[in-house]
C-alpha cells in the first residue's frame, strides 16, 4: 500500500477544508485513488491566530520546514499571494517534490519562471483548483478535451462580482449597498478590490488562455476592467434591452494573436450565462470539435476548493507512486500545455479588439442633440444599431442610449472623447461592451 505524506502549507479556509476532507473520506480517496494521502506537517503564519481544528502537533516553525522535511512527499500551497507563496513552490520544484495549488495570481504572474522550474526539475504541479473552484475546467481542458482547438472560452469566473451584479439585477440596489451584503455574508473581502477590479478573474483568464493556447500569456497584456462603475440605472436599461450586465472572462482566438479581456458585459438574456446568478461560476468552452460545452458550479468556498485540490493530491500521488524514477512529465497530467514556449500566445491590445457597445450619454432636452452624437459617430464610420430615450426622465438632463454595431475599440474610444467635449453632454459618458457569442 502506498502512503504519501503531505506537507500543507496554509491552514485558512482552503487549507483546513483539505485537511479535514482528507481525513473525512480517507477510505474513499483510498477505495479510487490505491493511495492513502496523510497530512504529516502544516505550517501557517500567525500561530496566535485561531485556527478551529488545527492539529498543533503538525506545526512546523516554517513554511521552509515542510519543503526540507523528510517527512513529506507532496507539497499543498494554500497560502495565497505572490511571496512566501513563490518561495515555496520553487523551492519544492527543485527539490523534487510536486506541488498542489489554487494560486491563481502566483500562475498568472509568476507562470513563465515557475514552469521553467517544473521542466528543469521534471516536477509536476497541479493546479486545478485555481480556476472556478469546484468546476474541473482545467483537467477538462487538458484532457477532456485534448483534441479540440478552442476558439472561444468565456464564463463568469468571479463570485464576488457576480453576487454584487445579480444583487444589482434582482434587488435594483446600489453597488456600494450590494457590496457590503456581500461582505457580511463572508463572499468579498474586507478590501475587496482584487474581486471588484476584476484583478482576480484576470489571473484565472490568464491560466485558461495558457491552458487553451499553450505556453504562458502575459497577465500583464490582458485587459482589465472592474464593476466599480456599474449602475443600477445601467442594469435596468441592459434589462429594457433584453440584455443582463455579467463580469466576463473572455479568451478568443483572433489570429495571429488572442484576445484575452475581463470586463463587465451585456449579454442576451438567451444567453444561458445571463441566468448564473449569486456567487455560482460558469464557463462556456467552444472546442472546434466538441462544440459548445458549459461548465458551471460553486467557484469558491472552502469545500468547493477542497474537492478540486485532493483531486490534484490523489493524481500527484498516483504519478509520484509510479514514477520510480521522479521522471514526471512536463506538467501535471502528462500534456505539454501551459509549459515552456518560444510562442507564448500574443495578446492583442484592447484597442484592436472589434466588438459591440452600449453607450448611455446624460444629454441636454433639447433638439439637435441626437443630429451631433449620430455626426460623430458617423464621422468614425461606427454605425448604430439603435437609439433609445427612455421615457419618464424628463428634466433639464436626460439619458440617451445607443446601441453601437461592431467597431473597434480605439474608434469607440475617440468618438467617446469628441462626444464627452459637446456642450449638450451633462455627464461622462458611461459605455460597456456588448457580446452575443455568436461567433
Ligand atoms: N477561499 C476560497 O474560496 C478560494 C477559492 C479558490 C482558490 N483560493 C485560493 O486559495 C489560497 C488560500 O486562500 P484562503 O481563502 O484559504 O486564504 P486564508 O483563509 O486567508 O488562509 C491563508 C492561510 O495561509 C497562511 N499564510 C498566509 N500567508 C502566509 C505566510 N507568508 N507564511 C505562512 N503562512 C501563511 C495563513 O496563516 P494563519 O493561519 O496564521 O493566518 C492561513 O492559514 C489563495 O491562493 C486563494 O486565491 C481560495
Amino acid at each position: 500500500m502506498s502512503v504519501i505524506r503531505i506537507g500543507l502549507a496554509g491552514f485558512g479556509t482552503v487549507g483546513s477544508s483539505v485537511y479535514h476532507n482528507l481525513l473525512k473520506e480517507a477510505e474513499l480517496i483510498f477505495q479510487r485513488s490505491g493511495v492513502r494521502l496523510i497530512v504529516t506537517a502544516i505550517a501557517r503564519r500567525n500561530p496566535r491566530r485561531l485556527r478551529p481544528g488545527l492539529p498543533r502537533s503538525l506545526l512546523v516553525p516554517k513554511v521552509e520546514d515542510l519543503v526540507s522535511s523528510n517527512k513529506t512527499d507532496i507539497i499543498v500551497e494554500a497560502m495565497g499571494g505572490c511571496g512566501m507563496a513563490r518561495d515555496l513552490v520553487l523551492s519544492a520544484l527543485k527539490a523534487g517534490k510536486p506541488v498542489v495549488t489554487a494560486n491563481k495570481a502566483l500562475l498568472a504572474e509568476h507562470g513563465k519562471e515557475i514552469f521553467r522550474e517544473v521542466a528543469r526539475h521534471r516536477t509536476p504541479i497541479y493546479f486545478e483548483a485555481s480556476v472556478a473552484g469546484g468546476i474541473p475546467i482545467i483537467r477538462s481542458l487538458k484532457e477532456g478535451l485534448l483534441a479540440n482547438r478552442f476558439h472561444l472560452i468565456y464564463g463568469i469566473v468571479n463570485g464576488t462580482c457576480n453576487y454584487i451584479l445579480t444583487k444589482m439585477s434582482k434587488e435594483k440596489i446600489p453597488f456600494e449597498v450590494a457590496l457590503k451584503q456581500a461582505q457580511e455574508l463572508g463572499y468579498a473581502e474586507a478590501d475587496p478590490s482584487f474581486d471588484i477590479d476584476g484583478v482576480d478573474a484576470a489571473h484565472k483568464a490568464t491560466v485558461l488562455a495558457s491552458l487553451a493556447y499553450g505556453g504562458c500569456v502575459d497577465f500583464k497584456k490582458v485587459y482589465v476592467e472592474g464593476i466599480r462603475h456599474v449602475s443600477t440605472i445601467d442594469v435596468q436599461f441592459a434589462h429594457q434591452l433584453g440584455y443582463e450586465i455579467k463580469l466576463l472572462a473572455i479568451i478568443r482566438s483572433s489570429l495571429p494573436s488572442i484576445e484575452v479581456r475581463v470586463h463587465p458585459t451585456l449579454i442576451p438574456k438567451t444567453n444561458r450565462l445571463a441566468y448564473i446568478n449569486g456567487v455560482t461560476n460558469a464557463i462556456m468552452v467552444r472546442g472546434h470539435i466538441a462544440g459548445d460545452i458549459e461548465f458551471s458550479g460553486p467557484g469558491a468556498g472552502g469545500n468547493a476548493t477542497a474537492s478540486s485540490m485532493i483531486s490534484d493530491i490523489a493524481q500527484a500521488a498516483v504519478q509520484f507512486t509510479h514514477a520510480k524514477a521522479r521522471h514526471f512529465s512536463s506538467d501535471g497530467c502528462g500534456l505539454p500545455t501551459m509549459t515552456l514556449s518560444s510562442n507564448d500566445p500574443k495578446v492583442m491590445n484592447i484597442k484592436n479588439v472589434v466588438s459591440r457597445y452600449y453607450l448611455r450619454l446624460t444629454v441636454t432636452d433639447k433638439p439637435g442633440v441626437m443630429a451631433q452624437v449620430s455626426s460623430i459617430l458617423a464621422k468614425a464610420r461606427i454605425g448604430i444599431s439603435s437609439v433609445i430615450q427612455p421615457e419618464g426622465h424628463e428634466g433639464k438632463s436626460v439619458p440617451l442610449i445607443f446601441m453601437i454595431h461592431d467597431a473597434r475599440n480605439d474608434a469607440m474610444e475617440q468618438a467617446i472623447s469628441k462626444i464627452q467635449r459637446l456642450n449638450c453632454i451633462k455627464a461622462k459618458p458611461v459605455m460597456f461592451r456588448v457580446e452575443n457569442f455568436e461567433s
